[in-house]
């Protein structure tokens, strides 16, 4: 966690006094990547590292913000209907907004915070901002939205003021983690379960890519656009209603690459189960192949992979990795992996060196702590 010391110094010296301090995680996901918008499961923990704010309501319409990590300061009212251009902002004014809107009765407020989420690697510190300024807001402004409205605000945000077209499941996993379990959540019913996460033997560690490319467009809008087409073609409202039979009888109607999509998309839907079950039986090595079998797909059909993300996929295979997959939604970020304690040193030290051999830059690795969803500290 953010140094919250600092974080409340900086408060101090800004606005004078003090505030109420919030945090809230990012997340991993186990399984289940590019499912939540089509209505399938995801496997998502959260993680002990995120987002930490200092709030105070101020008795005025206007926010005032200072966003430690990046130097920056931001003030707009809360009756604006525009909001700040600097896209930093624009998360906790779309929550604020998004909080109106569901009748919370928000005022101004004056906030300190910051983030300790390793940059760019896929581990959603967006959906920890939306999530600590739903959470807090909710709070002190005595909302009472439960946490999967909350989820549906930073959602929202996402959608109407950032513009990505994102499922439910980073805004979930932020608020409803729990330490030492994972969450398989169905994101057609909003039905979840703890599942704890005590793999005997295993570890879980991100692998950093350290690269984010920079499409053109908005691949993640673009893949969303394929599954609803097919869906709509299926006469079915996402994808997770769609049969392997139904999706056989499309396939003249169907561009390959919108059937490869959703081809990747079912195929994940029953790996999900498919992982569940092998948590139940604590075969592990199951959960890898699964893993792997994943990866597969988002590289192939649904092509969200990049070359960085294949080569720390590999080499983990080549180095006895029960299971690896890219994580989030692509182009980057970090590969997932599962691996046996004893192997986990020495995979790490050999991809760090083949990877910076292989590409020049470092890779870097991500010890994995599942942790609680947002909270008041
Ligand atoms: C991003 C989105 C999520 C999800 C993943 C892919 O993290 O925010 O909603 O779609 O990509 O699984």
């Amino acid at each position: 966690m953010k140094d919250l010391h600092t974080l409340q110094q900086q408060f101090r010296t800004l606005f004078g006094g003090e505030g109420t301090a919030f945090f809230a995680p990012g997340r991993i996901n186990l399984i289940g990547e590019h499912t939540d918008y089509n209505g399938g499961f995801v496997f998502p923990g959260a993680v002990d590292c995120g987002i930490t704010a200092v709030i105070r309501p101020n008795n005025s319409s206007s926010v005032s913000i200072y966003a430690a990590d990046l130097e920056r300061s931001c003030r707009f009212n809360i009756m604006d209907e525009k909001g700040p251009s600097d896209m930093n902002f624009r998360y906790v004014y779309g929550v604020v907004r998004e909080m109106m809107v569901a009748g919370v009765p928000v005022e101004g407020f004056d906030a300190v915070y910051g983030g300790d989420v390793p940059l760019g690697a896929g581990m959603s510190s967006s959906a920890a901002l939306e999530c600590c300024f739903s959470f807090a807001l909710n709070d002190l402004f005595d909302g009472s939205l439960d946490k999967m409205a909350l989820a549906r605000i930073g959602q929202a945000t996402e959608h109407k003021y950032v513009g990505v077209k994102c499922g439910i499941m980073d805004q979930f996993a932020s608020l409803h983690g729990r330490a030492g379990a994972l969450m398989r959540l169905d994101c057609r019913s909003g039905e979840f379960q703890y599942f704890p996460w005590n793999p005997e033997g295993y570890r879980l560690v991100l692998v950093n890519t350290c690269v984010k490319h920079e499409l053109v467009g908005s691949p993640y809008n673009e893949r969303r656009a394929s599954c609803e087409r097919v869906a709509a073609l299926a006469g079915v409202e996402t994808l997770r209603d769609c049969t392997w039979e139904q999706l056989s009888t499309l396939n003249s109607k169907l561009s390959t690459q919108d059937h490869n999509r959703a081809r990747y998309v079912l195929g994940e839907v029953d790996r999900v189960m498919a992982v569940s079950d092998a948590l139940e039986r604590g075969d592990y090595e199951e959960v890898g192949r699964q893993m792997y079998l994943t990866h597969e797909g988002l590289s192939h059909d649904y092509e969200v992979s990049c070359p960085e993300l294949d080569f720390l996929v590999d080499e983990a295979r080549r180095l006895g990795v029960s299971g690896a997959r890219m994580m989030g939604g692509g182009f980057g970020g970090c590969t997932i992996n599962l691996v046996k304690d004893d192997r986990c040193d020495t995979f790490l030290d050999e991809v760090q060196h083949t990877y910076r051999e292989r590409f020049g830059i470092d890779c870097r690795p991500i010890s994995v702590v599942i942790g609680d969803g947002a909270h008041r500290l």
